[in-house]
C-alpha cells in the first residue's frame, strides 16, 4: 500500500447519538469515510444501490479521476503508455507494481511462451459447442475448466505457484479465444507459434490457415497492442469487482477470472462494444439518420440507449475514447479502409455532445464507442469484440485478485435493507383457498 492517511473524523448524528467515522485520504487526495464499525456502534448500515458512492477497497493499482478524464496504471498516465508500452510490460506493471527490467520482461516472455498450448483434452470441449456459440460463453467455461487441469492453490499459496498460474492464464487466453473463432468458421485450429510476439501470435492463430503462409501486419499488431493496453485495468468496475468478490471466498484464480468474464459480457459493460457496432449498422441501414437515434435515446418512453456513451465514473471524456478516436483514423488509413460507420459514429458523437440531454447528464463517448470500429477494420467479427476486451482486461483482473489476496481481506459479504413481509404463520394447502 503506497500512502493513505486518516485525517480526523466525520460526525454522524443518528437518533440523537453522535458517531465518529474516521476519514481516510488516498494518495491522490480522495476522501473516504470508514464505516467498518458503523453497524456495531449504531445498529445502522449504509445503503448505496449500484455502489456509486461506496469504496470496496483500498488499492495501489489504477487511479481514475472521472471529472478530469485521468487514467493511470501504477501512476503512469494512459496517454504515455497506450502507444509506447508493450502489452506484456503493462501486464507486469499492473501485477507486480513496477515497469519490468530487461531481464524481468525477457524471463516473463519466455515463461509465457511455454504455456501457450491448451491441454489436448481441452481441445475436445470445442467439439461440443454449436457453431454459433458466443465466444464469451466459451471463454468463461474454458477459463473455469483450466482449474480442473492444473493444480490450484489455496490460501497461503507460494509466490511461484501463483506466478505459474498467472503465466498459464495470460498465455492460454489468446489460444482459447482464437480456437473459439476458428471453431465458429469451421477452420482448423492454428497452434501457437512461440517464435512470435504475444500480439503477432494471436493474430496468426486467428487469421492464418494451414494451407498458406500468413504474414502478420505490423499495423494490425501495433493496433492490437494499443487496444490491449487501453483495456488492461480500470479500478473497481463491474467485472473487476466480481473477480474480487469471488476471490474473497478464496476461490482460485481461474474460477475468479471466469466470473469476471461473465460480468464483462453484459451489454452495459464490456458487451457494449459489440452493441455499438450493431447500433451503428442499424443507423446505417436506416438511411444513416443518426439524429433519429439521438432523439430515441432522449425519449424516456424508449428503452433505447446510445451504446458507447456514458460512464459511472467519467463525467468528462473517457481518455481511452479520445486515444481510440485518434487511432481510428490512423488504423483505417493504414489499412486503406473507408468505413461509413466511422462517419456515422463521428456525427453521432458531434450531435450528442452538443445536446443538452447529454451535456446535463455528462454523457461522453466511452472506451467502447470507437474500439469496435477498429476491431472491425482489423477483421475481427463482432462477437469477438468483447473477447478482445477480456484479453486486454486480464492483467487487471489478475492484479486486483492478487492485491486482494495479499491484503488478507475478509470474505466480501454486503448487508441489505429488508423490505419483504413481516413474520407470518404457515398455512397448510387446504387452508389457502
Ligand atoms: C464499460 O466501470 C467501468 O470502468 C466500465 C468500463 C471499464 O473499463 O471497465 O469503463 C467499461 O463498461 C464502459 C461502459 C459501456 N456501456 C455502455 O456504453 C452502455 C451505455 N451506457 C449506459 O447504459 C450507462 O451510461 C452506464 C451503464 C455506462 C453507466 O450507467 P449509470 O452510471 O448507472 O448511469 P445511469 O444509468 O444512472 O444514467 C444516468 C442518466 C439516466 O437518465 P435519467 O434517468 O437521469 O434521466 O443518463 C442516462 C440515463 O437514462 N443515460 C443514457 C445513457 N447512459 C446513461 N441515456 C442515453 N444513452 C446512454 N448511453
Amino acid at each position: 500500500m503506497t500512502t493513505t492517511t486518516t485525517s480526523g473524523v466525520a460526525k454522524l448524528l443518528l437518533n440523537d447519538e453522535e458517531y465518529d467515522l474516521p476519514v481516510v485520504v488516498g494518495s491522490e487526495g480522495e476522501t473516504g469515510l470508514d464505516i467498518s464499525k458503523l453497524r456495531a456502534q449504531s445498529g445502522a448500515i449504509t445503503l448505496d444501490q449500484g455502489y456509486g458512492n461506496t469504496g470496496s477497497c483500498m488499492s495501489d493499482i489504477t487511479f481514475i479521476d472521472g471529472e478530469k478524464g485521468i487514467l493511470r496504471y501504477r501512476g503512469y498516465p494512459i496517454d504515455d503508455l497506450a502507444d509506447k508500452a508493450d502489452f506484456l510490460e503493462i501486464c507486469w506493471l499492473l501485477i507486480y507494481g513496477e515497469l519490468p527490467t530487461k531481464a524481468q520482461i525477457g524471463e516473463f516472455r519466455r515463461d509465457l511462451t511455454v504455456h501457450t498450448l491448451l491441454h489436448e483434452d481441452m481441445k475436445k470441449f470445442f467439439e461440443g459447442y454449436p457453431p454459433n456459440a458466443h465466444p464469451m460463453g466459451i471463454l468463461a467455461a474454458m477459463v473455469s475448466s483450466l482449474s480442473t487441469f492444473y493444480e490450484v492453490f489455496g490460501k497461503g499459496d507460494a509466490e511461484e505457484d501463483v506466478y505459474l498460474n498467472i503465466c498459464r492464464l495470460i498465455a492460454k487466453l489468446p489460444t482459447i479465444a482464437a480456437f473459439s473463432y476458428k471453431k465458429s468458421i469451421g477452420q482448423p485450429f492454428i497452434y501457437p507459434d512461440n517464435d512470435l510476439t504475444y500480439c503477432d501470435n494471436f493474430l496468426n492463430m486467428m487469421f492464418a490457415v494451414p494451407s498458406e503462409r500468413y504474414r502478420v501486419s505490423p499495423v494490425l499488431s501495433h493496433a492490437l497492442n494499443m487496444l490491449l493496453v487501453l483495456h488492461a485495468d480500470h479500478e473497481q468496475n463491474c467485472s473487476t469487482s466480481t473477480v474480487r468478490m469471488v476471490g474473497s471466498s478464496q476461490a482460485n484464480l481461474f474460477a475468479s477470472v471466469a466470473a469476471g468474464i461473465t460480468a464483462l459480457w453484459g451489454p452495459l459493460h464490456g458487451g457494449a462494444n459489440q452493441k455499438v457496432l450493431e447500433m451503428l449498422r442499424r443507423i446505417r441501414d436506416d438511411g444513416g439518420n443518426y439524429q433519429k437515434y439521438v432523439a430515441m435515446a432522449k425519449d424516456k418512453k424508449s428503452s433505447f440507449r446510445l451504446m458507447g456513451f456514458g460512464h459511472r465514473v467519467y463525467k468528462n471524456f473517457d481518455p481511452r475514447a479520445r486515444l481510440l478516436k485518434k487511432s481510428c483514423d490512423a488504423v483505417l488509413a493504414e489499412l486503406g479502409i473507408d468505413d461509413p460507420l466511422l462517419d456515422i459514429a463521428k456525427n453521432l458523437e458531434q450531435v450528442a455532445l452538443e445536446d443538452e440531454f447529454f451535456i446535463s447528464r455528462k454523457l461522453y463517448p466511452n472506451v467502447d464507442f470507437y474500439s469496435g470500429i477498429i476491431y472491425r477494420a482489423m477483421g475481427f467479427p463482432v462477437d469477438m469484440f468483447t473477447v478482445l476486451f477480456a484479453m486486454g482486461r486480464l492483467p487487471g483482473w489478475i492484479a486486483q485478485w492478487k492485491e486482494m489476496r495479499e491484503q488478507g481481506g475478509r470474505i466480501n459479504r454486503p448487508r441489505q435493507i429488508y423490505t419483504g413481509p413481516q413474520e407470518r404463520k404457515y398455512v397448510a394447502i387446504g387452508g389457502r383457498g
